[in-house]
C-alpha cells in the first residue's frame, strides 16, 4: 500500500455537536477551530505530508450573518493562538480559495499565516476558505483559455499541465478523504484531487474526530488495494 501523503478532511458536524451539549452553533465551530490544532498535531506525527481541510465553502454563505461572521473571526482567533506552535514544528500553512471576497481582516490574517511559514518545510496545513470546486476548476479553465489567446499556451494541454492551474498545484493528488459526522458526500470538495482517493466517512462529528480516529482512518485506507484503474496484485 502506498503511504498516505495527503489526507483531506471534510470537516462536518459541529453545528450538531454543539446543539446536542445545548450550546449555540458557534460554540461547535470554536471547538471545531481547536481541533484542527490537534488534527494537525497528530497527523504529523503519522507522517502524513500535506492535511487540507475544508473550513469554509463557496455555499456557506447561505448561512446566518451571526453564523459567517463567527466562521470569519475563527482564523484571527486561531492563528493567533497557535502560529508560533505550528512555526516551532516547522508547519507550513497555505489557504486555499477565493480569499479576496473574504472580509479584508480576514484576508489579511490568512495571508500573513503563510507569509510567516513560507520558509517551513514540515506538515503543509492548508485550509480551504471560500473554496468550491467547480468554481477553482472553472478558474482554471479560465486562466488556460486566457494564456491560449495570449499565446503562452497550446492545445497539446495534458492533465498535468492543466493541474498547474488549480489552487492546489503545489500538492500530491489526494491519497485519503475522510468526512466525519455520518454524512456521505463530497460537497464540492477537491473533486479533480480526489480522482483516485480512498473515501472515509466516519460517524464522529468534527470535534469529536481524535487523533485515535485518524488513526482509525488510516488503518482503513491501508487496509485497501488502490490499483488506480489497473488490475489487483495478488
Ligand atoms: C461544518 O459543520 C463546519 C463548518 C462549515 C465550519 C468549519 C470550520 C471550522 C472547523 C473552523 C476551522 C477554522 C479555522 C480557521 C481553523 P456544520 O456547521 O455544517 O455542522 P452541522 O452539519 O452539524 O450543522
Amino acid at each position: 500500500m502506498e503511504k498516505c501523503r495527503h489526507a483531506a478532511i471534510i470537516m462536518d458536524g459541529n453545528g450538531r455537536w454543539a446543539k446536542k451539549q445545548g450550546k449555540p452553533r458557534t460554540a461547535g465551530h470554536l471547538a471545531g477551530a481547536d481541533n484542527v490544532r490537534t488534527i494537525a498535531i497528530a497527523a504529523d506525527k503519522l507522517g502524513i505530508e500535506y492535511l487540507t481541510l475544508y473550513a469554509f465553502s463557496t455555499e456557506n454563505w447561505k448561512r446566518s450573518a451571526d453564523e459567517v461572521n463567527y466562521i470569519m473571526k475563527l482564523p484571527a482567533f486561531f492563528f493567533k493562538k497557535y502560529m508560533q506552535e505550528f512555526i516551532d514544528r516547522g508547519f507550513r500553512m497555505r489557504i486555499i480559495g477565493e480569499l479576496d471576497a473574504l472580509p479584508a481582516a480576514t484576508e489579511q490574517v490568512l495571508r500573513e499565516a503563510e507569509e510567516s511559514s513560507r520558509s517551513n518545510t514540515g506538515l503543509s496545513l492548508n485550509i480551504c476558505m471560500n473554496y468550491g470546486s467547480q468554481r477553482e476548476i472553472l478558474l482554471a479553465a479560465k486562466a488556460y483559455a486566457r494564456d491560449v489567446l495570449e499565446n503562452k499556451a497550446d492545445l497539446s494541454l495534458d492533465e498535468a499541465g492543466f493541474e498547474k492551474y488549480l489552487m492546489t498545484k503545489d500538492f500530491p493528488p489526494v491519497d485519503l478523504l475522510i468526512r466525519t459526522s455520518g454524512e456521505q458526500r463530497i460537497s464540492n470538495y477537491l473533486l479533480w484531487q480526489i480522482a483516485y482517493a480512498e473515501l472515509v466517512f466516519v460517524d464522529e462529528a468534527w470535534p469529536d474526530f481524535t487523533p485515535e480516529v485518524l488513526e482509525r482512518c488510516l488503518r482503513e485506507y491501508e487496509e485497501r488495494d488502490r490499483r488506480f484503474g489497473g488490475i489487483r496484485n495478488v
